[in-house]
């Protein structure tokens, strides 16, 4: 196994103060598969505070045990650790409480404050508070104002010690507009330094690995510009269907749901420049600049660079499997997309020219996440009297599942006859470094707790990747280009493939 060095971002010497995390919408899917579970783990490893206390807001009435026991299922079926070492969950447990009313009623926020004295009293909390805002979207803004109205926004003038940080969870708008207002709304009760929007993807090891990938290695920068990169190609895929969420997909769609937070993500971290420090603005800064310089598409473009496709009913393995349009709470003639695919530039002096190509659908054969950069082809003059075409050199940076990185190089094939064949060079984190590998929301949170925004969405940030949505959907809604069917458990519908054939290239399958 590897030996590891602190790598920048660690918190290695930082400690969580105590403090008091409230969930608002804690009888969501959210708290249960997730939060419960990450707020379990980081306890068993160490790495919260023993005062951390944990409030669940939610419409529903219930009581503290009620509360506990459903959550201890939570994470007895979804904590990465199995089975559930019950003496860190009684600690968890010994601090956790549930707090009934609906996010509308000013009471309710009353009686919320008068708790978190008592609770701030008896555990020394310092008046340290967590928000997390796992409702729906359309509950923010009351979420917000009503914090601010009872004075749970702003800092107790009293304490130095005390800080307020509000974790939202996406979508965070529907478009530039939506966000813009958002943005503002919130900036009414906290400041920017105090809002910390999450992208789960950004949690993910090989996503934060892609800094270290860049800046802490001389090889691959010289390399990282048009005059050795032919395109990129980012897929996020996933074998699974929309399972239920039909009223909210409905009107979201795989460009909202995936494109604009993940999948631009991901290619802020791809093409932006290195960053001055590794300090958090440092580092938005530049994702910013990245997402500046891809521009709006117009719907000419829009109609030859973007493909939409929906999910038809077919037998995936021998068992049936819906259509989009079967499934429940969906409108049976609905135009939603389940699979985009598009082909963006970043207009600036580095990428000049070269193709971005994103893709990410439902019910797709394999689910993955890989970011692949394609190198330019060698010259042919020596091997061109072989008989395959030589492969171009790729870089894959796997997200999920096996998070790692693959270098394709082409080999000589051993034997007497000279042929060539493409070979890679693996690097998967759990044959580097072991299995242990944190979820995305135990390292988020935990950030959050420590005040580190670097992984989470700036305000500009979220506003210039709508930006570029918004000229999509601004095209798709004046019908150009047609939605396209595909067959649930194939790669999307034949004109994603086109968009790369055409130009004689072609996606480069998941984990090959
Ligand atoms: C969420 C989307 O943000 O990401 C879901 O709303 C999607 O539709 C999920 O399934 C995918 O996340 P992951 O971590 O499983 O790739």
């Amino acid at each position: 196994m590897t030996q590891s060095t602190a790598a920048p971002q660690s918190h290695e010497g930082a400690h969580a103060e105590p403090c008091i995390i409230t969930i608002f919408g804690a009888t969501g899917d959210l708290t249960m598969r997730k939060l419960l579970p990450a707020i379990y783990n980081l306890t068993r490893d160490g790495l919260l505070n023993e005062n951390t206390v944990v409030v669940g807001f939610a419409r529903r009435p219930k009581t503290d045990e009620q509360f506990r026991a459903e959550m201890l299922e939570g994470v007895n079926k979804f904590s990465r650790n199995k089975p559930t070492d019950m003496a860190v969950w009684e600690k968890v447990a010994a601090k956790l409480f549930y707090h009934q009313s609906t996010f509308e009623d000013a009471a309710g926020y009353e009686k919320l404050a008068q708790r978190f004295q008592e609770l701030d009293k008896k555990y020394n909390i310092g008046g340290r508070r967590l928000y997390y805002l796992s409702t729906s979207p359309s509950e923010f803004t009351s979420i917000i104002d009503q914090l601010g109205n009872a004075g749970l926004g702003n800092i107790d003038p009293f304490s130095a010690k005390a800080w307020r940080r509000v974790i939202v969870e996406k979508p965070f708008g529907r478009d530039l507009d939506s966000a813009k207002k958002l943005n503002t709304e919130i900036s009414h009760v906290f400041d920017e330094s105090q809002v910390f929007r999450i992208d789960h993807y950004l949690g993910k090891q090989t996503v934060q690995n892609m800094l270290v990938l860049r800046f802490a290695n001389g090889i691959f920068e010289p390399l990282w510009n048009r005059n050795y990169i032919d395109h990129v190609q980012i897929t996020v895929t996933e074998t699974l269907g929309v399972e239920g969420r039909g009223p909210y997909y409905e009107v979201s769609g795989a460009l909202r749901d995936m494109v604009q937070n993940h999948l631009m993500q991901l290619l802020a971290l791809t093409a932006m420049e290195p960053p001055v420090s590794l300090d958090g603005d440092a580092i938005r800064d530049e994702k910013v600049k990245a997402l500046k310089a891809i521009q709006p598409l117009t719907k000419e473009e829009v109609c030859r660079r973007t493909v939409r496709g929906q999910y038809t009913a077919a037998d995936i393995a021998g068992k049936p499997a819906k259509g989009y349009r079967e499934e429940e709470r969906v409108n049976p003639k609905s135009e939603t997309e389940t699979f985009t695919a598009l082909k963006l530039f970043i207009d600036n002096w580095r990428w000049h020219g070269v193709p971005f190509y994103l893709r990410s659908g439902k019910r797709m054969p394999k689910s993955g996440s890989e970011i692949v950069i394609h190198f330019k082809n060698a010259p042919g003059v020596l091997f061109s009297a072989h008989d395959n075409k030589l492969a171009n050199n790729t870089l894959t940076l796997r997200v999920q599942p096996h998070e790692g990185i693959s270098l394709r190089t082409n080999a000589k094939t051993p034997g007497t006859v000279s042929r060539i064949a493409p070979a890679n060079m693996e690097f998967q984190y759990e044959v580097a470094f072991g299995s242990y590998s944190p979820e995305a929301y135990e390292r988020l949170l935990l950030d959050a707790i420590l005040g580190d925004p670097t992984l989470f969405i700036r305000d500009d940030e979220v506003e210039n990747a709508w930006k570029i949505i918004d000229s999509i959907e601004a095209g798709w809604a004046a019908g150009a280009p047609p939605i396209t069917f595909y067959p649930a458990g194939t790669w999307g519908p034949p004109e994603a493939d086109t968009l790369l054939t055409r130009e004689g290239r072609a996606w480069t399958p998941l984990g090959s």
